[in-house]
């Protein structure tokens, strides 16, 4: 792709996004204009230990040991249903902005990468839309590896997963977590409310500030629901810059 197509591709997905339009004014690029529609909070019936404070150890190079802890994982049932391998994460170990998924699918598992599949393409061009590069940003799974025909996972999958996931939070310290559709926000904050209620909220979370969005694979099959996605974005980008970042 030559540069010119390169950019007719951004507008594009802008377009689907439903962002309204692109200026080189500086105040333009800088409008707070998700002020006051953010709120903080935590889901009623929450766990506090599930958002606790980082643990004293937190370090970037902690994901290393992370991954060594996880080895071979045997844990629990999923090693034995035909996983090839573990999806353990990609990305920054330093990123501030941090994505959560549900679990690998076929072409995860293939390659051992989280999110490059068709879901995970449409991933990268949101990343994008905030001017970051995939390789900015780290990606991981609430589970490891792929279910059998990319069922749901199950609880005790989840429960064995999760000191991992856990983990790799707090040895990146991501600013900001976005839990990519239902399940992972479900498990995240550990409620059973719809991705309805979820969304249009930010949680403090582990030392984070995490808010829920859309699945990019059920935006594949929703494509009216990218505007909701480009506005959870740009809560996600606002608080990025409030943090003193992007
Ligand atoms: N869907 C997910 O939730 N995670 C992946 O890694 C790929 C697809």
């Amino acid at each position: 792709m030559n540069t010119r197509e390169e950019l007719a591709a951004h507008l594009a997905l802008y377009a689907e996004l439903g962002v309204a339009g692109i200026s080189r004014d500086r105040t333009w690029r800088t409008r707070a204009d998700t002020g006051g529609q953010i709120e903080s909070g935590q889901p009623e019936g929450a766990a506090a230990e599930t958002m606790g404070p980082l643990t004293p150890s937190a370090s970037p190079d902690g994901l290393v040991s992370v991954r060594e802890d996880l080895g071979d994982c045997t844990r629990c049932k999923l090693h034995r249903l035909g996983r090839r391998q573990i999806v353990f994460g990609v990305g920054n170990p330093k990123a501030e902005l941090m994505f959560v998924g549900e679990a690998p699918g076929q072409d995860e598992d293939v390659q051992g990468i989280p999110f490059v599949g068709r879901a995970g393409q449409l991933l990268t061009k949101i990343i994008e839309a905030i001017q970051l590069r995939r390789g900015d940003v780290y990606i991981a799974n609430v589970i490891k590896c792929r279910p059998p025909q990319n069922r749901n996972p199950e609880p005790d999958e989840v429960a064995s997963c999760q000191p991992f996931l856990f983990a790799q939070i707090d040895a990146i310290r991501p600013k900001v977590i976005v839990a990519l559709g239902t399940f992972a926000a479900r498990a995240l904050l550990e409620t059973d409310d719809p991705i309805s209620r979820l969304r249009g909220r930010v949680y403090d979370y582990r030392g984070a500030k995490l808010i829920a969005t859309f699945h990019p694979a059920f935006l594949l099959r929703s494509p009216e629901r990218k505007r909701d996605v480009w506005e959870d974005m740009k809560v996600v980008r606002d608080l990025l810059r409030r943090e003193g970042s992007a």
